[in-house]
């Protein structure tokens, strides 16, 4: 039994600390209607992992939540054959031959020239000279789009975000989510007429030229999907950095076994997808009456889907609350597939599509990373904390290295 006390989550003091409210949910309240949201929340792993599974649990709550800031549907909120036949369009850019052959140097490029911002300095914050840019960077560039553009891209997919987040409902981040639509469209529409005149190698023309059964992407369509790359790419992966290099430096026994053996990277990437999840909650809005732990969920309401809390359910993983890269519940394996064991990249239809490529970008960033900062550590006298409700991740990881030559 646990002694902790629920928290309201858009409290202060869920925002500090969510876990012990995640500890009194998995054991006392896994089902609970929470007014402000207008949603019911859910938070044990076989709850969860149905809601993702399950066809009774449609995304249409993504019609409010997404539709507006990316100015126009997206995959995220279709199903059936709309769902499949849209996925199977983007889905092998982000997967094997194609990403190995045609992204990773663009990967290892972007990783180098941030790295070499400040690998002369010996100090760093891991957050903002390298994580917060990475991922976006990474986009910008496999997009084939200028990247003298990427601090625009930086603040359009803070404002997508904040959008998706906003729990509250505060009007100025709403209208600072549309705000960026109508700009992103009136600097991607000429970009694409432009790509559909002179192809490249790049990730948008292959979204210019992609077809599946005689659907094609219209320019709408293009756009729409590049917000939501820089929303789903973009901070998850920021924050999946982040997470696992503070998660590593908290505990220096398992980041020497990381040094040491580079092949148990992916193994602590996943634990890190388990024990510090970038998403910490997903919607879901059921179309039928479902029985879950605790209750019924009425046709048509709005779920709040914990996946943070799931992920730390003692009935599916021993000793939950520790973070270990050698536990044997976990299995590196599947754990970039939609077999997965954690729920980080959700499951089922809409399982991360760019799970591959993230766990390409963690490989190379972390194997760039040790080598540039042989002696890496904490700045002496910093406590490491995280930040956000919605998705959540260090506010900044200050180090300290000896400088190594380029
Ligand atoms: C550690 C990094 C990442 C995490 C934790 C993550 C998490 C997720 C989650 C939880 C979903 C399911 C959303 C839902 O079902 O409502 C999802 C879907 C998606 N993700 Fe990721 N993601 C990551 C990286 C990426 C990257 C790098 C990309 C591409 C650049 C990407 C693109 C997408 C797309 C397009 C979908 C929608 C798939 C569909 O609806 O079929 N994600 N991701």
């Amino acid at each position: 039994m646990t002694t902790a006390q629920a928290r309201d989550i858009l409290s202060q003091e869920f925002a500090e600390d969510p876990y012990p409210t995640y500890g009194v949910m998995l054991e006392e309240q896994p089902l609970v209607w929470h007014d402000p949201m207008q949603s019911y929340i859910i938070s044990r792993y076989e709850d969860v992992a149905r809601a993702f599974r399950e066809p009774v649990f449609t995304s249409d709550n993504y019609e409010w939540q997404l539709e507006p800031v990316h100015g126009g549907r997206t995959i995220v909120q279709m199903s059936g054959r709309e769902h499949a036949v849209r996925r199977a369009l983007v889905a092998p850019a982000f997967r094997g031959n194609e990403l190995q052959r045609r992204f990773l140097p663009v990967i290892e490029r972007n990783a180098a020239e941030l790295i070499d911002g400040f690998r002369d300095a010996g100090r760093a914050d891991l957050v903002a000279d390298f994580a917060r840019r990475f991922p976006i960077n990474v986009i910008v560039d496999m997009l084939g789009l200028n990247r003298d553009d990427q601090p625009k891209f930086q603040r359009w997919y803070e404002n997508v975000i904040a959008f998706l987040g906003n729990l509250s409902q505060d009007p100025d981040v709403a209208a600072a989510g549309l705000r960026t639509s109508a700009e992103l469209t009136e600097y991607m529409v000429p970009v694409i007429t432009e790509r559909r005149a002179n192809l490249g190698d790049d990730l948008l023309s292959t979204l210019c030229t992609a077809e599946v059964d005689g659907t094609t992407m219209s320019d709408q369509d293009i756009k729409a999907f590049v917000s939501l790359l820089l929303a789903a790419g973009g901070e998850t992966t920021d924050k999946a950095i982040a997470s696992m290099f503070k998660n590593l430096l908290e505990h220096p026994d398992q980041l020497a076994a990381v040094r040491a053996d580079r092949s148990l990277i992916p193994q602590a990437f996943a634990e890190t997808l388990r024990y510090s999840p970038p998403v910490h909650m997903i919607m879901r809005q059921p179309d039928n009456d479902v029985e879950v732990t605790g209750g019924t969920l009425p046709a048509g309401v709005t779920v709040t889907c914990l996946i943070a809390a799931a992920n730390r359910d003692p009935r599916r993983f021993a000793d939950p609350n520790s973070f270990n890269i050698f536990r044997t519940d976990l299995p590196t394996t599947t754990a970039f597939s939609a077999a997965a064991g954690h729920l980080a990249f959700a499951l089922g239809r809409h399982f991360c599509v760019g799970a591959m490529l993230a766990k390409t970008e963690v490989e190379v960033a972390t194997n760039q990373l040790l080598d540039a900062m042989p002696d890496l550590q904490i700045e002496p006298g910093t406590v490491l904390t995280e930040q956000g409700v919605f998705t959540r991740g260090p506010a900044t990881l200050p180090i300290r290295f000896t400088p190594t030559p380029r």
